[in-house]
């Protein structure tokens, strides 16, 4: 997979040098570009904003260096990856979701826009969106100073489903929020040796050895961290996936059905 990336602070990207995007990199899996988006500047200050129009607080990017950095990336493309998918990250865009991670994750070529200040002049967004697939993404609802911490959180997020990337093949379906077999509950606590740490042991039925019995005491486990901690995942999820021993852990938990969708909810307060 090729990534590049268009940024006024490249030297923020550096961890993608690290780690497992690194090591990703380095085993040929994909190709990262990071550019200076004031390498299209043309004047003494190379200036990348200006006062926006209409009024109002802040700067906006103008959009003569990115139609040309964009223009320079695109031509720059090996036929074989045919255009890129340009992935914009502002706190106004659809939300980043492991859903949207997989469907990236097939793509041969991404290319990243981070903007600093109070974003890109639109125009850009609409010149490019007459030519590729733009994609206006946030990583949650805060506003960070600019677009290049989402691209690590992105990047990291699409390089690990890239296949020879992690170690385990597996690893990855029981994520918490992968399509599939754990889906749409969180995952509950991990263990490993030693047996005992500062009086703490390890819950018995991890030491059992019943495989039966350990994937039913991690799903208990993930409704209940799930409860906890995103009930608006249970309240959601399509109660004909949850089997008999769901549905008893669920009612242990204070859960109930609706009377009339048949999904689960819990009385108000709790
Ligand atoms: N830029 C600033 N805040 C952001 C967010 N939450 N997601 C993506 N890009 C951003």
């Amino acid at each position: 997979m090729r990534l590049d990336v268009v940024s006024i602070f490249p030297e923020y990207l550096e961890p993608l040098n690290v780690s497992l995007v690194g090591k990703a990199r380095s085993r040929g899996v994909l190709d990262v570009r990071v550019h200076d988006l004031r390498d299209w500047t043309h004047d003494r200050h190379h200036t990348v904003d200006d006062t926006p129009y209409g009024g109002g607080p802040g700067m906006v990017m103008k959009p003569e260096p990115w139609g040309e950095a964009l223009d320079h990336v695109l031509a720059s493309g090996e036929p074989a990856h045919g255009r890129p998918v340009l992935v914009v990250p502002t706190p106004s865009g659809r939300p980043f979701t492991q859903e949207l991670a997989v469907e990236l994750s097939g793509e041969p070529w991404l290319v990243f826009t981070p903007a600093r200040y109070e974003g890109i002049d639109r125009r850009v967004i609409e010149e490019y969106g007459e030519r590729l697939d733009v994609r206006e993404v946030s990583i949650g609802d805060y506003v960070l100073a600019g677009g290049e911490a989402p691209v690590l959180v992105m990047v990291e997020a699409i390089a690990r489903l890239l296949p020879g990337v992690l170690g385990n093949a597996a690893s990855h379906q029981d994520d918490s929020f992968a399509p599939g077999a754990m889906a749409d509950l969180l995952e509950g606590p991990v263990y490993t040796k030693p047996p005992e740490w500062r009086g703490r042991g390890i819950p018995e039925v991890l030491l059992s050895g019943h495989h039966g019995r350990i994937a039913r005491w991690r799903r208990d486990q993930a409704f209940a961290r799930t409860t906890d901690h995103r009930p608006d995942l249970i309240e959601r999820c399509d109660p004909d996936t949850l089997d008999k021993h769901d549905r008893a852990a669920l009612e242990e938990l204070g859960w109930h059905r609706d009377a009339e969708d048949g999904h689960w909810q819990r009385p108000a307060g709790e």
